[in-house]
């Protein structure tokens, strides 16, 4: 039975998307690190929320992990470069909670412009304080929002309908690709400089990390309010702290923090801030939303092999892995069939394909899988495909050539050893769904692969089907299928498919009649 490890809050929902598809839940809430180590080398999937990390060493523990789920958005938790370099994939569950988050961000905009908690702090204080809390209308002022993605438009779109001007800045959103409109997409200094509400909708990476600092709240109107309900670490919190004690700004509010829960964080005893738990995406709502959706991914993949919101799969468009059908498959038993024909390391490998050029890349990783399974001590997959390559000196390519065949969605993968032995092997899978070999080099053959197949090379001379046929017989092995080709000069290929795998002696024999020159058992 597969094992999920659960070590931030799920709602139930989303476990019994777990269960009702027989997969085991082991659940350790409370940063227990013991009791998590324990079970790292027996999980094969591992969910979590903001609460947990993973690092490179947590990964190298889970050696059966395939897969982590973030119930949510930020993935600044998961060190995703060893995540890709031992194979498992990393998934996200964007939109779950993108209403929730951007809810917030205006619940923290007007708590902040109408001094609503502090109204509630000095109420139940017991003072009727009116004076020091007047507040600011947001009618007609700029909201800017650096982050164009799906909570910074969300926002936006709720702001406009609150009557307030949005300016934006995102490098990697052009002005026609966003979705609401009436945001002007301006560069960041405008956006810093223009806004009366500046909120940050980005992830926190090596270029996020104190985007705003000191010389940026310089730049904001002393009458601004700056709200982060995004990441701890975008803003600078001494230098938030500073700015608001001293009046550079007018006020904050806050839901994420560079460590949560805060410690000696200068944002607790500053002057104007709103500040909320990291709260954003905590409404019933969301967490049902994301825990069902983080869930279902995991089952597909573990249960059914579909990848859904994969942050770390080198292909582009993953619509694309879900028109492919059985072409994968048939890459991996190309690739496969490769391995026993290189005795030295792997230098190239190539794969050309004549069909939908989209559909290119995913191949070679396939192929490349399937020539590495037997020779990389680890897990070897579409994820980690390129990363093994790189580590292991191979260089993959790819070509698309649509002269490949006549037959349509043709795979050939071209192999060259350190030793300069290259072999190519070309196939294709037939109208029932079988897997055809029907090219060796230049040797035209059509074998469905469906069982043991021997390659053999032979001198073109008479008797050699005879003497393998009686060798065979003597092995007790029968002969399924005998795919005989000669091209011009006087090296013969057969592809022999068996009905049970011959064992080494056999082979060993094979070698020593004379007229056979090489001699491979493709498994
Ligand atoms: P998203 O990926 O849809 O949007 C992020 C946007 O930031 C993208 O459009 C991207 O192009 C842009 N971006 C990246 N680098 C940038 C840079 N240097 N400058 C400007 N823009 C840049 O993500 P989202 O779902 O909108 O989430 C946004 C942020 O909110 C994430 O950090 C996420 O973790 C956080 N979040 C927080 C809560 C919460 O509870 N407070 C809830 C959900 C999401
Ligand atoms: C997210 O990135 O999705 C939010 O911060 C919410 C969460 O951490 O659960």
């Amino acid at each position: 039975m597969k094992k999920i490890l659960i070590t931030d809050a799920l709602a139930p929902s989303g476990k019994a998307v777990l269960v009702n598809a027989g997969l085991e839940v082991i659940e350790i809430l409370g940063s227990d690190s013991e009791k998590i180590s324990a079970v790292l080398p027996e999980i094969d999937a591992w969910i979590i929320r903001s609460g947990t990390t993973i690092g490179a060493h947590e990964i190298q523990q889970a050696s059966r992990l395939k897969a982590i789920g973030r119930a949510g958005v930020g993935v600044d938790n998961i060190d995703i470069d060893a995540a890709t370099s031992h194979g498992v994939v990393v998934m996200n569950t964007p939109g779950g909670n993108t209403i929730s988050a951007a809810e917030h961000t205006i619940a923290l905009m007007m708590s902040l412009a109408r001094n609503i908690p502090a109204g509630d702090t000095t109420m139940k204080a017991g003072t009727w304080d009116r004076k020091s809390l007047v507040g600011t209308e947001l009618n007609g002022k700029t909201l800017g929002v650096l982050g164009l993605g799906r909570i910074g438009q969300e926002v936006a779109r709720r702001a406009l309908g609150l009557q307030m001007k949005v300016i934006g800045y995102d490098p990697y959103v052009a002005q026609d690709q966003l979705i609401v409109n009436d945001i002007t997409v301006q560069d960041l200094e405008k956006v810093i400089e223009e806004a009366d509400v500046l909120s940050l909708h980005l992830p926190r990476n090596k270029d996020t990390l104190d985007l705003i600092s000191t010389p940026e709240l310089k730049k904001m109107k002393s009458s601004a309010m700056l709200i982060n309900c995004a990441r701890g670490g975008l803003v600078n919190e001494s230098d938030l702290a500073a700015a608001l004690n001293e009046g550079i700004i007018a006020g904050a509010a806050i839901d994420v923090y560079s460590a949560e829960p805060p410690v000696d964080n200068p944002l607790i005893n500053a002057r104007h801030i709103v500040l909320t738990p990291h709260l954003g995406a905590s409404t019933r709502e969301a967490s049902e939303n994301v825990a069902v959706q983080v869930a279902t991914q995991i089952k597909d993949y573990l249960v059914h092999d579909r990848l859904n919101n994969t942050l770390n799969l080198p292909i582009k468009d993953m619509s694309i892995l879900k028109s492919m059908g059985d072409l994968l498959g048939l890459a991996l038993e190309i690739g496969r069939l490769q391995h026993p024909l290189h005795t030295a390391a792997v230098k190239s490998f190539r794969l050309s394909y004549n069909g939908d050029p989209n559909q290119i890349q995913p191949l070679l990783y396939s192929a490349f899988e399937g020539i590495m399974r037997d020779r990389y001590d680890g897990v070897i997959n579409l994820i980690n495909a390129q990363t093994v390559a790189q580590s292991k000196g191979i260089s993959l390519s790819t070509l698309h050539d649509p002269a490949l065949s006549h037959v349509q969605n043709v795979v050939a993968v071209t192999v060259e050893s350190a030793a300069g032995v290259v072999w190519e092997l070309l196939g294709y899978t037939d109208v029932q769904g079988g897997q055809r070999l029907t090219k060796v080099n230049n040797y035209h053959v059509d074998v469905l692969l469906d069982g043991p197949l021997i390659l053999v090379l032979n001198s073109d001379v008479p008797g050699v089907v005879g003497e393998v046929g009686t060798l065979l017989g003597n092995f007790g092995i029968n002969i399924a299928e005998y795919s005989l080709s000669r091209q011009e000069g006087d090296i013969a290929l057969s592809l022999i498919k068996c009905d049970s795998a011959p064992e080494a002696a056999l082979l060993e024999k094979l070698k020593s009649i004379s007229s056979i020159r090489e001699c491979y058992f493709l498994g």
